[in-house]
């Protein structure tokens, strides 16, 4: 990655700060702007940082979600447009500003953070899901429409991770028992998704695209 310029959204915590981190090992220059420079709920938010930036961005990861816990019929309006916004419509915005200058310059990596949600039912999910699913499309999509100009566009779709936003969503009983269901014995340590994500957002990754990458430590394969 060195050289190269990466924009990490939601790198404060949590898997975005493990992938912040392993990027700029690799050598990347890391932009990871808090919520106040690029709040994902907010359009002109978003435009303000993409008028701002200064230089090409060679690798963009769409991190950065929300996950507000509600069954349909509990969901209101706010947390329905919130989390499509924050986890679908924004990163989408982004990755349309950004992919047309990487296709123009050769090059680039596009990695959005999705949940293996997208794909197998949770009840309480509602809007999660649909917002997750939706990136997977985008994902697909998009990676077809660049792929010859040398951009690559994929999704990893995590299982259970030690992060915040985990232990708020489960409580240590149900953590417990979420273990003893995953193959490997235990959740994932946000530098094992950084891992991956550092893989497939560097040049060694020449012909995986289109693809989202389950990392569950064979949770969904039970
Ligand atoms: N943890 C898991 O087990 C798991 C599993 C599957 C998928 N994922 C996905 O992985 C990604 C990261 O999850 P995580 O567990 O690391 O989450 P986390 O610890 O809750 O961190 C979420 C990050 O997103 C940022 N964020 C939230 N709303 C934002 C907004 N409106 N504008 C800008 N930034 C915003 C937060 O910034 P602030 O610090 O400002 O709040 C924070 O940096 C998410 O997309 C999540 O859906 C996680």
């Amino acid at each position: 990655m060195n050289g190269r310029t990466a924009l990490v959204t939601g790198a404060s915590r949590g898997i975005g700060s493990a992938i912040a981190q392993r990027f700029a090992e690799l050598g990347a220059r890391v932009l990871a702007p808090s919520r106040a420079e690029l709040d994902l709920a907010d359009d002109d938010s978003v435009d303000g940082y993409l008028a701002d930036l200064q230089g090409p961005v060679d690798i963009l990861v769409n991190n950065a979600g929300v996950n507000s816990l509600g069954a349909a019929a509990e969901a209101s309006d706010e947390e329905i447009a919130e989390t499509l916004h924050v986890n679908l419509v924004s990163p989408m915005r982004l990755a349309r500003a950004v992919a047309p200058v990487m296709a123009a310059r050769g090059y680039g990596r596009i990695l959005n953070v999705s949940s293996i949600w997208a794909v197998v039912a949770k009840p309480r999910r509602f809007a999660y899901a649909a917002s997750k699913a939706g990136l997977n499309g985008m994902t697909r999509t998009l990676a077809v429409e660049v792929a010859s100009a040398g951009v690559l566009v994929n999704a990893i779709a995590p299982g259970f991770v030690d992060t915040e936003l985990t232990r708020a969503n489960n409580t240590r009983a149900e953590l417990a028992a979420i273990v003893s269901g995953i193959p490997l014995g235990r959740l994932a340590q946000p530098a094992e998704i950084a891992e991956l994500a550092a893989f497939l957002c560097s040049s060694r990754n020449s012909f995986v695209t289109g693809q989202v990458i389950v990392a569950d430590g064979g949770y969904t394969c039970l």
